[in-house]
């Protein structure tokens, strides 16, 4: 274990401090691009107004043959893209892949400056950050970047929840996580086939009645236990959580489902792999204008943050008033990016 006053030293000679807060930013929706397709990577513009991050994938979903085309089609991306306050990221491949070390080594090379952060998929322990922290460090050192590329983990394999604590407290490094529910199945031996959401045949049944009577039951949530946990860790760190994918782009009600889940839970954003889904993460992940209003009157007759009042017959105190100002910061925070939620 580190001491604290080196925890926030840079790990090469050269490299930018790290940070000590995660900067303020939006980041309803995490858009997946495969870059190894020009005409995708040609939808770059027009993209950039209506997501709040662009991700460059390299890593699932890209055919192995193709794999240097996707490296080389971000770049060239990344070099065009003029994206504002719209975040840019990768999703490098795996570590133990043939993939991984050119991907940081080519990519903060040629465009590190302009990276706002790596996600890192199958991350399994504290070790896994520990390297590609220590990797972006020399890098940032040799190409004289002048602040710190963030670490996004995916939680999604059975070992990295076991360790989901140690991951979120790994590096100063660490943006956030994601939970990957597609891979953390497979690895959970899980019976199922879907890249995300509910299953059928997860549920809970009423008692029986009265013979012959229907018997009610409701489908349960097969990710609750695992979102809670990353929650945790990821606030327990200053960190942000994200829900993952949702792989049946033609169930929009059941993705907007799982999102909202997420939202109500502590999550901040999700990914989308598909442009419907980043519709659906703007309603979820801003807040309900109601629910705004409501934890403005909070903050109004609570100026201090202290005491209790009655607000329509609604107990309000200190912790309510935690709440409201979560509410009210996110509300802020979506004003002034986005014109049309505002
Ligand atoms: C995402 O990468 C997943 O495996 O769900
Ligand atoms: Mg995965």
């Amino acid at each position: 274990m580190k001491l604290p006053r080196r925890f926030f030293q840079p790990l090469a000679l050269g490299a930018p401090q790290p940070l000590r807060e995660q900067p303020v930013r939006l980041e309803r929706m995490i858009h997946f691009v495969p870059p190894h397709l020009a005409k995708m990577r040609a939808k770059l513009p027009e993209l950039a107004g209506q997501v709040d991050v662009v991700l460059g994938n390299l890593e699932d979903a890209i055919p192995a043959d193709q794999k240097i085309e996707a490296r080389q089609g971000f770049i060239a991306m990344a070099r065009e893209a003029e994206l504002g306050s719209t975040g840019l990221w990768i999703r490098m491949n795996a570590l133990n892949s043939p993939w991984a070390l050119d991907d940081l080594v080519e990519i903060v090379g040629a465009v590190g400056a302009k990276l706002d952060v790596v996600m890192v998929p199958k991350v399994e322990g504290a070790w896994d950050v520990h390297y590609v922290d220590q990797l972006l460090a020399q890098l940032e050192a040799r190409h004289r970047i002048g602040r710190p590329i963030g670490i996004h983990a995916i939680l999604e394999t059975a070992e990295g929840v076991k360790n989901v604590d140690d991951i979120a407290s790994a590096s100063p490094r660490l943006h956030g996580m994601s939970l990957g529910p597609a891979d953390l199945a497979a690895s959970r031996g899980m019976k199922t086939t879907r890249v995300g959401g509910g299953h059928p045949d997860y549920r809970v049944l009423a008692d029986a009645g009265p013979q012959g009577s229907a018997r009610a039951g409701a489908q349960q949530d097969l990710w609750h236990y695992t979102v809670a946990r990353m929650v945790d860790a990821c606030q327990a760190n200053g960190i942000k959580a994200f829900y993952g994918p949702f792989g049946d782009f033609s169930d929009p009600e059941a993705c907007e489902a799982q999102f909202r889940n997420a939202f109500l839970m502590g999550c901040v954003g999700a990914w989308s792999l598909h442009p419907s889904q980043i519709a659906i993460a703007k309603r979820v992940f801003s807040p309900d204008p109601g629910e705004v209003a409501f934890a403005r009157r909070i903050m109004a007759a609570m100026p201090d943050g202290t005491g209790a009042v009655m607000i329509d017959g609604k107990m309000q105190d200190d912790a309510t008033w935690k709440q409201a100002r979560v509410i009210c910061d996110l509300a802020d925070l979506v004003a002034a990016k986005d014109g049309a939620t505002a």
